[in-house]
């Protein structure tokens, strides 16, 4: 008989199709309104985890998630409606997540069964993680009900929880099963998280889309008056950017060093460990965004006029472009590596060479840092 031989090599490329499916709709648990009940459709079961806030705004939320089910033929058996704690405090340890796999043990759902996460992002990311573990894998369905959920986080196809003091320390790519955004439910928001989510859309319309920076220029006042008839475009095209990222931009799953939406984010992860999660994500990009803008001024790769717009855009939304703790430029600078180790290769930052184009530089200059802190400030 003969053996194989040893040592051996077996290299094929591997490619998995997926299917990334966003909807945006208002009233999805309306009777009549077919978006949700298309999302679940084929599921057996299903089990869904509400955030508190979402929870304590809409009482009636599980009731009338039932009774749309109810109300359909082919829908799942909703075996359970369980609210968890909002915000960055799920992301604090494994609570959540765990609580996922218990239920999905306790209420068989299986791998054609579903997993409904609604909520913020902290939410979708605690518990599509919990999701993407049990089974090694279940149908996870978002319902986004933040701006900056439903403007970004809710199309991206990684979870996770923060850890060892590190944001999103420990998580997993998987690709959504649904993702569905509910305007109505961005309504009962908080002020600062509604704010918050319009830092994420500045930032896309940076690096992809002039037009629509001179829209939300154009509508900032409207949109700080959370007017939906002119913040949802705002929502739906910046949703629509980083959907065409992920989906079309060849590198879902961040294999490669460069991270080229995370503008501005360098920074922002630093001063929201630094805050323990006091200062929100959204803040905290809006912070970020102002500084590397600037420093894109100082480094001469931006016009001087562009920079000016970039800051007042963001303060006529309501966002910070400052923050006491940058007083310590040293202890912020200490981001600049840990950021450099959560990329898993080469330090790269993306910087602005013109609203709506950005450039890759792979070293950040101290005094022009200094500089560029200073003038967000005072601009
Ligand atoms: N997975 C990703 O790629 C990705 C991308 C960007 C951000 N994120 C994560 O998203 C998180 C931030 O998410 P966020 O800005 O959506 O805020 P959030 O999840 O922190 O929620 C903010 C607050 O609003 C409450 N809330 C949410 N929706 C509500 C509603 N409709 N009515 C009343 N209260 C409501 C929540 O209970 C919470 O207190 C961060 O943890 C960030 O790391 C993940
Ligand atoms: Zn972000």
């Amino acid at each position: 008989m003969q053996h194989a031989r040893v040592p051996a090599t077996f290299d094929v490329p591997l490619s998995v199709p997926f299917r990334h499916r966003v909807t945006f709709t208002r009233g999805a648990l309306e009777a009549g309104n077919p978006s949700l009940a298309d999302a679940l459709a084929g599921s057996a079961r299903c089990v869904a985890f509400v955030d508190e806030g979402v929870a304590q705004a809409h009482p009636e939320f599980g009731s009338r998630l039932a009774a749309y089910l109810r109300a359909l033929d082919g829908m799942p058996e909703l075996a359970c409606v369980e609210s968890v704690p909002g915000g960055e405090r799920c992301k604090r340890s494994m609570e959540v997540p765990d609580r996922v796999v218990q239920a999905v043990d306790r209420h068989r759902i299986d791998r054609q069964s579903c997993v409904i996460a609604v909520g913020g992002g902290a939410v979708l990311d605690a518990v599509g993680f919990g999701a993407a573990i049990a089974h090694r894998g279940c149908r996870l369905v978002r319902m986004p009900t933040t701006t900056l959920s439903q403007d970004d986080a809710g199309m991206a196809v990684k979870n996770g929880i923060n850890a060892g003091g590190k944001k999103n320390f420990v998580g997993a790519f998987a690709v959504p099963h649904a993702v569905l955004c509910d305007e109505a439910l961005l309504e009962s928001s908080p002020g600062w998280s509604w704010l918050g989510g319009f830092s994420e859309a500045v930032k896309i319309a940076l690096l992809r889309d002039p037009g629509l920076f001179e829209r939300i220029e154009r509508d900032a006042a409207a949109i700080v008056a959370r007017d939906m008839a002119a913040a949802m475009p705002v929502v739906v095209r910046s949703a629509e950017l980083h959907y065409r990222h992920i989906v079309l931009g060849g590198d879902p799953f961040e294999v490669r060093s460069a991270r080229p939406l995370d503008y501005g984010h360098w920074l922002a992860h630093r001063l929201e460990g630094l805050t323990d999660g006091e200062l929100p994500h959204g803040q905290a990009v809006a912070i970020g965004v102002a500084i590397d803008t600037m420093y894109s001024v100082h480094a001469g790769l931006l016009d001087a006029a562009s920079g000016a717009r970039v800051v007042a855009v963001l303060r006529a939304l309501g966002l910070p472009t400052s923050h006491p703790l940058l007083a310590d430029l040293g202890a912020v600078e200490a981001g600049l590596e840990e950021f450099r180790e959560h990329l898993g290769g080469r330090l790269t930052i993306t910087l602005l060479r013109s609203i709506g184009e950005g450039i890759e530089v792979h070293a950040i200059d101290p005094s022009l840092l200094r500089r560029a802190v200073l003038d967000a400030a005072a601009t």
